[in-house]
């Protein structure tokens, strides 16, 4: 009898779909559980490796910040890059890539401190494409795994 033989690659993205595909229900990964691993991947990826390492800003007028006043015509830098790989935020080893750090959310990863973690920026000038990237960093990964490669996206949903 021939039987197919059936790989999902080496890749951790197989291993998900393998999980996904297991009849053994207690290892089973529901496509809800693999597009959290993505996101708290991606999530990670943002944080070590943000692509906008600052954000600028020059001041307009005369600000007060908190017990400072700030002229106009300063020019304000936040270092993202900085802030996420501050230890007393993601501590000790912030350096290190830990996707498990997002299981439970930004608030929760950046111990009470949702605003370190600034990969699209904040307020009134965040990317525009935040949630256009989230979708299509998820998709792509998807079907550029070779794991995906014969197990279309829509044959998991
Ligand atoms: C991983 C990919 C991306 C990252 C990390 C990213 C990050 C950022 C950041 C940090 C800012 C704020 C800059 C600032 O405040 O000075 C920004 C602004 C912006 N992004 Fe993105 N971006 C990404 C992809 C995209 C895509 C795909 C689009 C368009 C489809 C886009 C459109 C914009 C626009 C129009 C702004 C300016 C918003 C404004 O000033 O009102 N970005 N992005």
């Amino acid at each position: 009898m021939i039987t197919e033989a059936v790989s999902y690659g080496s890749d951790f993205l197989g291993l998900l779909v393998k999980a996904y595909k297991d009849s053994d229900m207690t290892k089973k990964l529901t496509i809800d559980e693999i597009l959290m691993s993505m996101s708290m991947i991606i999530n990670e990826s943002l944080r070590l490796y943000s692509p906008f390492v600052s954000l600028n800003r020059k001041i307009d007028r005369e600000v007060i910040l908190g017990k400072l006043t700030v002229p106009a015509t300063v020019n304000i830098c936040i270092p993202t890059l900085a802030l996420h790989n501050n230890t007393q935020i993601w501590g000790e080893d912030a350096h290190l890539f830990k996707p498990g750090s997002f299981a439970e959310g930004v608030a929760k990863a950046t111990n009470k401190n949702p605003v370190a973690f600034l990969p699209f920026g904040l307020g009134r000038r965040t990317c525009v494409g935040m949630n256009f990237c989230d979708y299509r960093n998820k998709d792509c990964t998807l079907n550029d795994s070779a794991a995906i490669q014969n197990h279309s996206v829509t044959n998991l949903c």
